[in-house]
């Protein structure tokens, strides 16, 4: 514990750590001397001696109205307008091409397919990615676009009709908006007759369900309620976006928990538009490209 130094000429030493104090001392505990080192402090000074430069040279302080330019006028817009026009010279023929080709000539042209792919591949990564997975494997709500199951259709007109409406989307009045009620929450059914039906939906795609459950009951729940969008066979219908629930691909679970959940609260997923988003031989290029996944039709 040093002396109270605020009166010392040389601080004191701590004795505990044999290091100086700075003379500093509040009730009793002291500040130790340990400057930064000076590669650091140098480097701090030369980083300050930067930037005001740099404040001369770039766009750099915001004003009242508008901001302060630079000496030479720089702008990070500017350098995305001449990078974009590199890459549309660059793009253009083919992009051209792209545009006045119908998707069924794209996929039979292999010099338009492959460029097809690269762009819509590119496009698919930057947008789509996020929900539909990078190799379009879906995952929970978010559908599997290389299984050969569609909720809208997998032929290359279908699909491009989903890229550039997309489904329940607030924005495209043309989307794809058909919804699955909410036959718990909406007390369309009880809780016995929606495990009856999850019973019989499960055994559609060949789930093991025979530990004494009778089907029967839940199969007149099904023709009921659900044939009218799913068809009495199961395999769905795309008018209105009702899944094929015989294919053991699933959009939400494969569960019985899974599907009486789905019958509680219905609703849909959604799927943005990206007609105003991406311009047309993008969305060309996208159909393409997620119709040569594997599951296109
Ligand atoms: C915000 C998440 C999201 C993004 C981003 C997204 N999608 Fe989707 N997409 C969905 C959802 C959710 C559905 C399922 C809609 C439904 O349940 O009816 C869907 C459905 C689809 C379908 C229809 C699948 C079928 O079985 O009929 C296609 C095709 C598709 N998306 C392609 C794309 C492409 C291409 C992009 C990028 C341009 C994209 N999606 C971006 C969420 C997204
Ligand atoms: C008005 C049409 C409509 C009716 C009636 C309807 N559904 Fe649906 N169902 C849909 C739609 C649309 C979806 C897709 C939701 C989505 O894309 O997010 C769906 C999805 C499902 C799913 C999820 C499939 C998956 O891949 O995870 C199950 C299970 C299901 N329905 C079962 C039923 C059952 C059981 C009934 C009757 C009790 C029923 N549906 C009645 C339209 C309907």
């Amino acid at each position: 514990m040093p002396e109270a130094a605020n009166d010392a000429k040389t601080p004191p030493t701590d004795s505990h750590s044999g290091m100086t104090t700075t003379g500093h001392e509040w009730d009793g505990i002291c500040e130790l001397n340990t400057p930064l080192p000076a590669w650091w402090l140098y480097t701090f000074y030369a980083c300050i001696v930067w930037a005001v430069g740099y404040w001369f040279v770039y766009p750099a302080w915001p004003l009242l109205t508008g901001y302060t330019h630079g000496a030479f006028g720089w702008q990070s817009r500017a350098a995305v307008v001449s990078d974009l026009a590199e890459l549309g010279a660059l793009r253009g023929p083919m992009n051209a091409k792209i545009a006045s080709a119908s998707l069924a000539d794209i996929e039979k042209t292999p010099e338009l397919l492959a460029f097809a792919r690269a762009e819509g591949g590119a496009a698919f990564a930057i947008n789509c990615a996020p929900c539909h997975g990078s190799g379009g494997q879906g995952s929970t709500g978010y559908p599997n676009l290389n299984a050969d199951r569609w909720i809208w259709g997998g032929s290359l007109d279908e699909i491009a009709t989903t890229i550039a409406h997309g489904a329940r989307s607030q924005d495209d009045p043309k989307t794809h908006s058909s919804m699955m009620p909410s036959f718990g929450r909406d007390e369309i059914l009880n809780a016995d007759q929606i495990s009856d039906v999850a019973d019989y939906v499960r055994s559609l795609s060949g789930a093991d369900t025979t530990n004494g459950v009778d089907l029967a009951k839940g199969k007149k729940v099904y023709s009921d309620n659900c044939a009218v969008c799913h068809g009495e066979d199961g395999k769905g219908s795309k008018q209105v976006g009702a899944p094929n629930l015989t294919t053991q691909v699933w959009l939400y679970g494969s569960t019985k928990a899974d599907i009486a959940h789905r019958v509680d609260v219905g609703g849909g997923g959604t799927m943005p538009a990206w007609g105003a988003k991406l311009d047309a031989p993008t969305i060309k290029t996208l159909a393409v490209f997620v119709h040569s996944l594997g599951g296109g039709q």
